[in-house]
């Protein structure tokens, strides 16, 4: 449980709160580089952190992420000509470039120099795996590029979606840390979905509903382990990565792709969930694709040519009650994205935690909640760059191992939770 201002403080991300300055620290996930296909393709509307920005490609190929509104009368940009090397304001041609500096206003004299004074806001935009990734801090702090390592193999070996989620980033997250609901929410998932079937391990998620957690403080954020019963006295150990502020990686089945999120406050009451999918030393097959294209796994079925999933709180998430009396799905909500999306949209907007009964199993989000407020703290009030800024912390990995009952899981798994290039991820 937290208190009153405690909610407010983790969950609050416009400009001007401590959390909003703590998502200022990192490169974030602002489009699929797809959005932007080619050189003076149409600008983007991106709402990030509260603040309404536009994404353009220019006549070069460069990219800028610049205020939506036009410095004149406050136009909205979108609304632009995406034309030799700028975009113009239609409304009396103001131009500006990637970096949002104007570089013609038509109705002043050249010699004036009038443009040179007027600049809008601007981001950076670098695309790297796919993602356009952007920085919203103090120039001066500007981390060099992230380091994920589905950002970081070679195209083919990753695929990324996203999808726009109806409640604050925090809920999303915190359902992302919580595996004890797997053997709940998802327990007719695991053998029935391609990403997930046919791995050892989910008999022992399917056994044991009772699973015991450990969370250890890992450089950049958690490492949550959750630890089943396995043959011969020995332990089956799934441990995910939460790296702040909001990326994790759920741990691997058998030989499918490695998944994990990261969440993004659109607004206070809107998030982006990004879903990745990737194999550190192989292609993805076409199959394993095909199936994440068409929002099998953690991915969603989305409206086409928009990020809004089909099945969503407008037509209840398209609950199926036989389904759920059957035993088919186990909320009657079908795939695991929507099933996650659709409890944790309906805590509403921002759940408030002054009310929630908190159990074991809810260690992980007692701790990341935690750490999040302290770096936080340390972030606005003595300038300290928060955990997860640095690539080191993110160089990590997810695993599922069956151990000793004598063998803490941080020490067995050590080498089996950070990048080795030469092998693929541990997985049972
Ligand atoms: S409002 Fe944009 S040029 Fe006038
Ligand atoms: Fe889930």
């Amino acid at each position: 449980m937290l208190r009153a201002e405690q909610n407010e403080l983790v969950s609050r991300t416009r400009p001007g709160t401590p959390m909003g300055a703590l998502f200022r620290s990192y490169w974030l996930p602002a489009l699929l580089a797809q959005e932007l296909p080619e050189n003076e393709c149409p600008p983007v509307r991106v709402k990030l952190l509260s603040e309404r920005l536009l994404a353009f490609r220019d006549t070069q190929g460069r990219y800028g992420l610049i205020d939506e509104f036009c410095a004149h009368r406050g136009v909205s940009l979108w609304f632009g000509r995406n034309e030799e090397s700028g975009l113009r304001c239609p409304y009396h041609g103001w131009k500006y470039d990637v970096t949002g500096q104007c570089i013609e206003v038509p109705s002043e004299p050249v010699e004036s120099g009038f443009c040179n004074k007027i600049k809008l806001k601007s981001y950076p935009l670098v695309e790297r795996g796919g993602v356009l990734w952007t920085y919203m801090g103090p120039p001066e702090r500007r981390p060099p590029l992230p380091e994920w390592e589905f950002a970081m193999v070679p195209a083919g070996q990753s695929f990324m979606s996203k999808r726009w989620q109806e409640s604050n980033w925090l809920q999303a997250l915190e359902g992302g840390i919580d595996s004890s609901h797997v053997s709940f929410l998802h327990r007719s998932d695991l053998e029935a979905d391609p990403l997930f079937k046919g791995a050892k391990g989910n008999k022992y998620n399917l056994a044991d509903a009772q699973p015991h957690f450990e969370v250890v403080e890992s450089p950049g954020g958690l490492y949550i382990g959750a630890r089943r019963n396995a043959e011969n006295g020995n332990y089956y150990w799934r441990i995910t990565q939460w790296v702040m502020p909001s990326f994790t990686m759920i741990p691997p089945r058998g030989d499918h792709p490695v998944h994990g999120h990261f969440w993004i406050p659109i607004d206070d009451e809107n998030c982006w969930t990004w879903s990745f999918d990737y194999r550190p030393n192989r292609a993805l097959t076409e199959t394993e694709l095909e199936a994440m294209r068409d929002g099998q796994g953690i991915h969603a079925k989305c409206a086409p040519g928009t990020f809004r999933p089909l099945a969503n709180k407008d037509n209840d998430y398209l609950m199926d009650r036989a389904a759920q009396k059957a035993g088919k799905t186990y909320s009657g909500v079908e795939g695991f994205a929507m099933q996650d999306a659709s409890l944790q949209e309906s805590m509403g907007p921002i759940v408030d935690r002054t009310k929630e009964n908190l159990v074991s199993t809810d260690n992980g989000i007692i701790m990341a909640r935690h750490r999040l407020m302290r770096a936080a703290k340390a972030l606005v009030e003595k300038g300290i760059t928060p955990p997860g800024v640095d690539a080191l912390h993110q160089r990590v990995r997810s695993a599922s191992v069956i151990l000793p009952p004598d063998q803490p899981f941080k020490d067995a798994a050590r080498e089996h939770l950070r990048v080795r290039e030469d092998a693929a991820h541990a997985s049972v």
